[in-house]
């Protein structure tokens, strides 16, 4: 658990500006800074921070928030992680007690990351400064390993009759009964304990952040099965998971492109000559979560297939996964009996660029295989333009949908119209936000909920009109309920500090409700501080005109109820209550009507 005050410090140190400048590139433009969004394609500039408020937001995808929630985004962090990360940029240590029994969840992580860490570290000592590592460090000399790319990968070994994993277990004060759960151990009858990986070069898995999250073992020389990977735990999901993104990450932004080959030793062999934007999937075939997390990097993403028919086939398919994650994606082929490792030693950096820049869209191994499936006929093109017409409904990016449309006419001789048509109806997709939520978004975007949006949105961008707000009216009584929680906040915000800090409000929400937030405060009208306040005084007017018609609605029903139950007593208060429901609402509409004249 961090506290609360940590918190506070941290965001007041931090300038979200500086921490996403790490990341992006971006530029002021009057009060904000721009650059292009991380979080999907896009070539005109709509990602927008705001330092003063300390907040992000992109007007494209809408993903938005504090600077934690942009960690949490980009390297899915968690928010601990994520303010640990901010902290240590500005030189504020973040101390977190790990027995905190309320914090659950997230101490409960932390206690398994340390578990992960300390076993890295351990298999990384027994390779390189143990007697029991001599034979693993000759194999990864045998293999062309260099020292300097095994450590910055943290190669392990884990040798045949234990690395001492439970003896620094023992020592560090770390439960066995998580290096149970992380697969580390294992427990045989008779409650003995065993490492899970011996006798096994160790690759630790991290994550986009850094840290270990699982291992993969390789067999010295000959055995059976050759890997041996982490089964899937709580920090670990093999199928999201990419191996070398951590190493990768800074290359792949810097060169705009990545590259996806198959094997550990692949990227490791990559890396040692250069090509040091490569990662791996783990054994598992290429998953649209994959394609994400890269695609948070760059949209160029080529991946290696084998030069043979399984590799073609392969590519066909990848096609879809890489659309579905909003990318187009590439191939490149390997000569046949070749792997990723042994072209490179063979034949050097410059060849395998050479692969990547002779790389062939993904979408030519679609089409091609479209009409291998599906013949030429006009019947075999009425069923490829379907399917077209299916995979399109997931394209996100506008120019890739006219990429594939116009490839499409051009290639079957349909219209345009038809591909077209069907999209004009369908619902866009969601940004890849995070999904957990205590609020519902949609309720949050609702149409009927628009003078609450406003009007929240003009105190998040003008503070001071805060006071006017809820001098004026009591807005709680009129905004619909999607809004309370935030309007309450702000309320006390507002009492508490005679401010409206966007920043503090942002992070007391989850991811997607912080978005929104962050989109309020930033965009929407653009209305003048001048005007800020006869605005405020429309919302409010609105919300009240709201509120009365509701009453009145609700009083008819209560009348009708008490007329039909011959209640004399109860009708007659019905009506008088609904007379003054009426009464006010002509004055608010005469109000209305009349300009106002009140000195200001
Ligand atoms: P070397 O044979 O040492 O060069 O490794 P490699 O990475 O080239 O191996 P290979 O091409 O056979 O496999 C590619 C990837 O698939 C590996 O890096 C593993 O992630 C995975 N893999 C291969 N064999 C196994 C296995 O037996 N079990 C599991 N779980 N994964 C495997
Ligand atoms: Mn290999």
């Amino acid at each position: 658990m961090i506290t609360q005050e940590k918190i506070a410090e941290i965001r007041a140190r931090a300038s979200v500006v500086e921490v996403i400048s790490d990341y992006v590139t971006l530029k002021k433009i009057g009060r904000n800074h721009v650059g292009l969004c991380p979080f999907h394609g896009e070539k005109t500039p709509s990602f927008t921070v705001n330092d003063e408020k300390g907040i992000f937001h992109c007007f494209s995808c809408k993903a938005g928030g504090s600077v934690f929630n942009f960690l949490m985004q980009y390297d899915h962090l968690s928010f601990p992680e994520a303010v640990e990360c901010v902290g240590k940029r500005y030189g504020i240590a973040v101390e977190r007690s790990g027995k905190n029994r309320d914090s659950g969840g997230e101490a409960d992580r932390d206690a398994l990351y340390r578990l992960n860490e300390c076993a890295a570290a351990n298999y990384h000592r027994v390779l390189f400064n143990d007697v029991l590592g001599r034979r693993a460090l000759e194999y990864i000399k045998k293999r062309g390993i260099e020292e300097s790319v095994a450590r910055r990968f943290m190669l392990g070994f884990a040798p045949p009759y234990g690395s001492g994993l439970l003896e620094v277990a023992k020592k560090e004060k770390l439960s066995l009964k998580d290096a149970l759960r992380l697969g580390l151990i294992g427990q045989r009858e008779g409650n003995r304990f065993h490492e899970k990986f011996f006798d096994r070069l160790i690759f630790p898995i991290v994550n986009a952040g850094g840290k270990v999250i699982g291992f993969g073992g390789r067999v010295l020389e000959q055995g059976i099965p050759k890997y041996l990977n982490s089964s899937d735990t709580p920090l670990f999901r093999k199928g999201s998971t990419l191996y070398g993104l951590f190493q990768a990450k800074e290359a792949i932004r810097k060169r705009d492109r990545a590259v996806v080959v198959e094997g550990y030793l692949d990227v490791i062999a990559l890396h040692q000559y250069g090509v040091d934007y490569a990662v791996a999937t783990l054994g598992t075939a290429l998953t649209v979560e994959h394609v994400r997390a890269l695609s948070r990097y760059t949209k160029n993403v080529v991946a290696f297939f084998d030069g043979d028919d399984a590799g073609s086939r392969a590519a066909e398919r990848s096609f879809q996964i890489f659309v579905e994650a909003g990318l187009l994606g590439r191939a490149a082929f390997l000569p046949n009996g070749e792997d990723p490792d042994t072209f490179i030693r063979a034949r050097g950096k410059a060849a395998v660029e050479e692969l990547l820049d002779r790389s062939v869209p993904l979408a030519d191994y679609y089409f091609a295989s479209l009409e291998h499936r599906y013949g030429k006929t006009l019947e075999g093109k009425s069923q490829i333009a379907g399917e077209i017409s299916r995979v399109l409904q997931k394209v996100r990016n506008p120019f890739e949908v006219d990429l594939l449309i116009a490839r499409a006419v051009d290639s079957l001789g349909i219209r345009e119209e038809f591909f077209r048509k069907p999209l004009q109806s369908s619902v866009p997709p969601k940004p890849p936000l995070l999904a957990n939520r205590r609020l519902s978004s949609s309720d949050l975007g609702n149409r009927a909920n628009a003078a609450e949006r406003s009007l929240i949105s003009l105190i998040l961008r003008y503070p001071r009109i805060a006071g006017y707000v809820f001098e004026e009216a009591d807005v709680r009584q009129w905004v619909g309920s999607a809004w309370r929680e935030i309007i309450d906040l702000i309320r006390t915000e507002w009492q508490e500090h005679e401010n409206v800090d966007v920043g503090r409000i942002v992070q007391a929400f989850d991811s997607e409700v912080a978005a929104q937030i962050a989109a309020l405060a930033i965009e929407g009208e653009n209305v003048p501080e001048t005007e800020s306040q006869k605005m405020a005084d429309d919302c409010i007017a609105h919300l009240r005109r709201k509120y009365l018609r509701e009453q009145e609605r609700n009083l008819r029903i209560a009348i009708r109820t008490a007329e039909e139950q011959k209640d004399e007593n109860a009708t007659r208060e019905r009506i008088l209550e609904w007379q003054e429901i009426v009464r006010k609402e002509r004055q608010l509409e005469r109000r209305k009507l009349a300009p106002k004249i009140t000195a200001r």
